[in-house]
């Protein structure tokens, strides 16, 4: 039975609650920041790292078999896409895979492309790898976000060598269509672009909506790899355990090279138990989180629009994108502004400058923690 109950985090090197606390002083506040779900993953999850623990032997480990089949079921099973062992290459976190990818398929000065507003570290991911950041900004227009295809076009003519590609897409929820995708991966064919598609918050995927793994394209073009990991959906980035799926052997081979270089083997021990399990017997725990996730959407939604505050549809993610413009504040003076009423949300400056009075709120917590937050952010709402 899945138990979403508040958990306190302070005090378990929490870099959403301590680190917070660290930096204002103070640990009275609600945080709907950082994106990690604030109440306790699958049981089965925490009873088999419980059991390895038990066991004893924490020593070195390798990736067998068994791990390899269960990533292949669930991309098969959820997602109708057939991949083969030998494409999976398991990786600690989703940003070092990436990191490592723009590496081994660009050179400094090829231009990279992603898409604000967007997941903020994406920035520093292209400008610490020394390659110049081309953003083709989504199209916002009556609150729905969506590729700028004529632009990004434009772009990949100039020379854009690689996109990072969200999907779904943090912070503004979309789950990309297959026909969006089928456009872009035409695009990028043509102009012989790589496409890296984070897929992260994939299988956070809600009500009526059907997520697309842009491994469905694998057969139309071999420069696609695709980066997933059960961190977000099952509340494990602490782990640091994530797969990238690359079926083109070249690029394989080359990123094998890399993360040997750096003595980068595979996930840990214990990422490797919870991965395992998440994957495979999970399923229902999921369904219930995503459930979960809508009803806490809707309650927000239903809070926001008595103050005629709009946010984006959910489509996927736990992550609600709030236009609070209405309110003529930037993010940052919200933010202190909340803070006040002990409620944190993210800036949605962070995301994209031009952005400026939009927030991000962190919806994967417990009922009691959003409705005590909601309360909260009444009050702030009312003093304004
Ligand atoms: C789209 C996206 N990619 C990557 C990450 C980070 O993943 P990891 O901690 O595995 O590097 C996040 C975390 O919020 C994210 O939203």
């Amino acid at each position: 039975m899945a138990d979403f109950k508040m958990l306190n985090r302070f005090n378990t090197s929490s870099a959403k609650w301590d680190g917070m606390a660290n930096k204002i002083g103070k640990d009275t506040f609600l945080a709907f920041t950082v994106a990690d779900s604030d109440y306790p993953t699958a049981k089965p999850i925490t009873d088999a790292l419980q059991k390895r623990l038990e066991h004893g032997a924490l020593g070195y480990t390798m990736v067998d078999n068994e791990y390899f089949n269960i990533i292949k079921q669930w991309y098969k099973r959820r997602y109708d896409v057939t991949i083969k062992n030998h494409w999976i290459v398991p990786s600690s976190k989703v940003l070092s895979g990436l990191s490592f990818l723009i590496q081994v398929l660009t050179d400094e000065n090829d231009p990279v492309m992603l898409q604000s507003p967007v997941y903020n570290v994406f920035e520093p991911l292209i400008n610490l790898n020394n390659r110049p950041l081309v953003d083709n900004a989504l199209v916002f227009n009556n609150n729905t976000y969506s590729i700028d295809f004529e632009m990004l076009e434009k772009q990949f003519k100039k020379g854009i060598k690689l996109l990072v590609f969200c999907n779904p897409h943090n912070p503004v929820g979309r789950v990309w269509s297959y026909e969006e995708l089928s456009r872009l991966v035409t695009l990028a064919k043509a102009y012989d672009v790589y496409i890296l598609s984070d897929e992260i918050h994939g299988d956070l995927i809600m009500e009526n909506q059907t997520f697309v793994s842009l491994g469905k394209f694998f057969e139309d073009y071999e420069k696609i790899v695709v980066i997933s990991a059960p961190s977000k959906t099952f509340n494990l980035a602490g782990l640091q355990g994530s797969n990238m799926i690359i079926p083109n052997k070249n690029i394989r081979e080359k990123m094998k090279k890399k993360l040997s270089k750096n003595f980068l083997s595979s996930p840990n021990m214990m990422a490797l138990t919870a991965i395992k399990t998440a994957y495979s017997v999970c399923d229902d725990w999921l369904e219930a989180q995503n459930d979960h996730i809508y009803n806490n959407y809707l309650k927000v939604k239903e809070c926001l629009a008595t103050y005629n505050i709009s946010l984006a549809p959910l489509e996927g993610t736990y992550l609600l994108w709030i236009d609070f413009r209405p309110l003529k504040q930037t993010s940052d003076a919200l933010f202190n502004h909340f803070l006040k009423y002990d409620i944190a949300l993210a800036k949605g400056t962070a995301y994209s400058k031009a952005y400026d009075g939009f927030m991000r709120m962190n919806v994967a917590v417990s009922k009691e923690q959003l409705d005590e937050g909601l309360s909260r952010l009444k009050k702030a709402l009312d003093a304004l």
